[in-house]
């Protein structure tokens, strides 16, 4: 399979924060594979801005350093890399102040694409965004990209909004969430939209209840400080489930089009119901236990000993609207878990009536998508079991790894950060999330803290390496249900 290449004009990129982790992990190493690709035409000018003082060499001695650590599992090419070295430029820059920005309007020119990339926290995009426009900095192309966390609440995430709103326009603002350009998840409107199959049955007649799980092995790492103050429900369920959510759950747009897609996904977060405060667990995890401690616990990794934050949560939600009244869904998320594994999984209703009788059996189809690891989709089909005693039924996958289906020919799919950056480049707003999407997000997620913190509920503990706590599975054995999906 060799994949389709959309030729670009060369642009102009600025990354504010250029210096800092997610540009080192992420964005550089993403335009520098993209670049490999093709896709960064020669011409292109990729300028960090930073508070710290670089040269132009010291700040390209920085970005092959980066490139060189965090390009896994593609092979670094050096002759590739020197030229993509080229294309980089470094500005010391105050996003508060006046240092920096007249130097960076004389580097960048002209009608081509402008994108300016947030790197940074919130609390600097309202400067970054006004000084852009004092500077003289933008032109008819130009866009912003703002990273996640996109607000802390519904009056942060507005404040935010009306700050970007003040100076670019909603067709220029392209908020990331990252779950959002997984091939993957693109494939959930494939398989949805694309096929005859699924359609007609996808909706409270068929479906008895939808599973959405994505499990972490990893902990907190360094991250405590953000963490602590976010928890599971603002880090992950605000944003990357709620967006699976609505992919799983949304009508079928008119068009793949940034407003149709996003419509349709927004019609989703507001016709969710309030979470009931028995259908919420919430979990923290311990450290790994016995005496080969390898992980701290969730309490030493944020460094306070009393912390009531939760790095787990689960929770049944309802969307109350013609297709889904009366199909539940149920919702996890975890750090410390026994695999990583983000996986859907829909499971149809049983056979209304069984021709065999109570003794053969009955099992429900389920269709499983898996994001990550391994993508893929599995249908489970019931059967007769093989052999000659009576009628006995046995349910077998019919499964397909998109790895083996599609081949590879050498080329990784890109990665989140690369199909994304390349959309804000040709200017598709289709996998970002728009500003009222995003407040109708909080509007659904700040009930839901605020019931937890007045009722003064602290986590329930969980060992490293299990599935979470005990609530969550009493959660669905409460509903005659359970869990499926993280396979260690
Ligand atoms: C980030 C969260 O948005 O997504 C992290 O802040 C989380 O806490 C990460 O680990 C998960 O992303 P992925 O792509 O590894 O599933």
């Amino acid at each position: 399979m060799v994949s389709r290449i959309i030729p670009v004009e060369p642009f102009d990129l600025v990354i504010f924060g250029g210096t800092g982790d997610l540009t080192r992990r992420k964005i550089l190493p993403a335009l520098f594979r993209r670049f490999c690709a093709g896709q960064v035409p020669v011409g292109t000018r990729i300028i960090g801005a930073a508070r710290s003082d670089h040269d132009t060499a010291g700040y390209r001695a920085l970005v092959a350093g980066a490139i060189r650590e965090f390009s896994d599992p593609q092979p670094c090419d050096d002759d590739q890399l020197e030229k993509f070295l080229n294309c980089l430029d470094y500005v010391a820059l105050d996003a508060k102040g006046d240092r920096g920005w007249a130097d960076l309007a004389a580097k960048i020119s002209g009608d081509r694409v402008r994108a300016f990339y947030f790197s940074v926290g919130p609390g600097l995009f309202g400067a970054l965004a006004q000084r852009i426009q004092s500077n003289g900095l933008a032109n008819a192309a130009t866009r912003i990209v703002v990273e996640k966390p996109f607000g802390h609440d519904l009056e942060s995430a507005r404040a935010l909004n009306q700050a970007l709103a003040a100076h670019f326009d909603e067709g220029q603002i392209y908020r990331i969430d990252h779950y959002l350009g997984k091939e993957t998840v693109q494939n959930l409107m494939a398989v949805r939209f694309g096929n005859m199959l699924f359609e007609p049955l996808w909706n409270s007649q068929y479906v008895d209840h939808i599973q959405i799980t994505v499990a972490e092995t990893v902990g907190v790492g360094g991250r405590g400080g953000y963490y602590d103050r976010a928890g599971a429900m603002r880090d992950m369920m605000q944003n990357h489930l709620m967006q699976l959510l609505c992919l799983i759950a949304m009508e079928p747009p008119a068009k793949f089009d940034p407003d149709c897609v996003r419509d349709e996904k927004l019609k989703v977060i507001r016709a969710l119901d309030p979470v009931e405060p028995h259908h919420i667990v919430r979990g923290q995890y311990l450290a790994r236990g016995g005496a080969e401690i390898e992980h701290p616990s969730y309490r030493e990794a944020v460094g306070d000993p009393r912390s009531s934050t939760e790095s787990y949560i689960a929770l049944k939600a309802h969307i109350s609207n013609w297709r889904w009244a009366g199909t539940p869904f149920y919702l996890r998320t975890g750090k410390r878990l026994v695999a990583r594994s983000s996986v859907i999984n829909v499971i149809f209703k049983d056979a209304p009536h069984s021709i065999f009788g109570p003794e053969a059996g009955q099992h429900a189809n389920i269709l499983s998508i898996r994001l990550q690891p391994n993508e893929g989709i599995t249908l489970s089909v019931t059967i007769k079991e093989p052999g000659q005693g009576g009628m006995r039924l046995m349910e077998v996958p019919l499964d397909m790894s998109f790895a083996e289906a599609l081949g590879s020919d050498g080329q990784a799919a890109p990665d989140a950060y690369e199909r994304l950056i390349m959309d804000v480049i040709r200017g598709n707003q289709t996998l970002f999330m728009r500003g009222d999407e995003v407040e109708a997000a909080w509007a659904w997620t700040d009930p839901v803290i605020a019931g937890w913190q007045a009722r003064g509920e602290v986590p329930k503990p969980y060992d490293s390496g299990s599935t979470g706590p005990g609530d969550a599975d009493q959660l669905m054995a409460r509903d005659k249900r359970e869990w499926r999906g993280i396979k260690p």
